[in-house]
């Protein structure tokens, strides 16, 4: 049996490059995500841990944009899209109510609408998404798919005039808190999949975007998954714990926390249907980290810092000078602080 080897983040390293860009202040983190025009390619996932109105609004004063979850009442969520100042998004399920869920959120003020389903690869999700672009009028991410062929099934799928208005979600069971991989044995790491789900995109002529979603720990996976091809990436871990995040500091000792929770956790899901039968993922406490203002800005420096390592002013030129190499353990080693002993 022939198996393919596939690579993570920490398996690979960018090459520098001649730098023309004198500044970083120079470069541009504008990118677009369905047609949907940002500053930032940061989005908020749309975990009950991570993404309310708190969230959306400070991650739209940095240009970046928060996707508000859809584990609460359609009114509840609704409501939180009201109180969002800027751009904004929400995610649907695909059952019964989604088209209902669109709707109240649309007329509430969301740009963006997230079907958000584990494994996207199923035709019920491409059925909601061609219902969803031939009513409304507003981009559309789906999500999440790992696969070549899952992207197919959308590029067929999706009549090729409303795909300009498509951003997919790459990702399956990367995710810090996900345990599908521990459950089920089924995944593959973030930027496998984008590379994957890019080159489909490229093989087929469609103008969809392309998020990266799941276990990004720094902004040096950010970078990875912009050069890979992601036109954005959804951050779960990196944004929790700060004020913004929905739900209380905790205090223990000196050390203060906020809970982080899978939006298959037990937590959540005993939260939000009252029960809680089939786990796959998990909830901790993590360090409390004041306001989320702070991280992405961080973030974005990151990132900006990336790409005059390429040689680049924007998203475009990096994604075209990125070269990526494979790494030894000696080489990952070697790029982690080290030399202690
Ligand atoms: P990070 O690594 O940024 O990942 O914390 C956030 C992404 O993880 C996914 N997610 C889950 N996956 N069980 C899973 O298998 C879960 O309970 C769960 N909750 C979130 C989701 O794609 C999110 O954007």
């Amino acid at each position: 049996m022939k198996l393919d080897k596939v690579l993570s983040f920490d398996d690979v390293l960018l090459v520098p490059k001649y730098n023309p860009v004198r500044s970083r202040s120079e470069v541009s983190l504008a990118t677009q995500v369905g047609g949907l025009s940002l500053e930032s390619p940061i989005l908020g996932a749309n975990m009950p841990s991570v993404c309310g109105h708190e969230m959306a609004t400070a991650l739209s004063s940095e240009g970046a944009l928060g996707i508000i979850h859809r584990m609460c009442s359609i009114e509840k969520q609704a409501s939180m899209v009201q109180k969002s100042e800027g751009y904004v998004g929400a995610a649907i399920g695909i059952g019964d109510d989604w088209k209902e869920r669109a709707a109240a959120c649309i007329d509430g003020g969301a740009h963006i609408i997230c079907v958000d389903v584990a494994h996207g690869d199923q035709d019920r999700v491409v059925e909601v998404s061609r219902q969803f672009l031939e009513e409304f009028d507003v981009p559309l991410i789906i999500g999440n798919i790992a696969t070549e062929d899952a992207a197919r099934s959308f590029i067929m799928g999706l009549c090729m005039e409303d795909q300009s208005r498509v951003a997919l979600k790459a990702g399956v069971g990367g995710g810090s808190l996900c345990s599908t991989r521990v459950k089920t044995g089924f995944g593959l790491p973030t930027l496998e999949s984008v590379w994957r789900i890019s080159a489909a995109l490229e093989k087929y002529g469609s103008p969809m975007s392309l998020i990266a979603d799941g276990g990004l720990k720094n902004s040096g996976d950010i970078c990875k998954s912009l050069a890979a091809g992601a036109d954005a990436v959804m951050l779960g871990s990196l944004l929790s714990g700060t004020d913004e995040a929905p739900g209380d500091v905790v205090k223990n000792g000196d050390a203060l926390y906020k809970m982080y929770a899978g939006s298959a956790s037990h937590g959540a899901k005993k939260k939000f249907f009252g029960k809680a039968e089939y786990i796959e993922g998990a909830e901790r406490l993590v360090p409390y980290k004041g306001p989320v203002q702070k991280i992405v800005q961080g973030l974005h420096e990151g990132i900006r810092s990336g790409m005059t390592y390429a040689g680049a002013s924007n998203l475009e030129e990096f994604q075209v000078k990125a070269e990526f190499v494979q790494i030894t353990a000696a080489g990952y080693r070697e790029s982690i602080p080290h030399g202690l002993l």
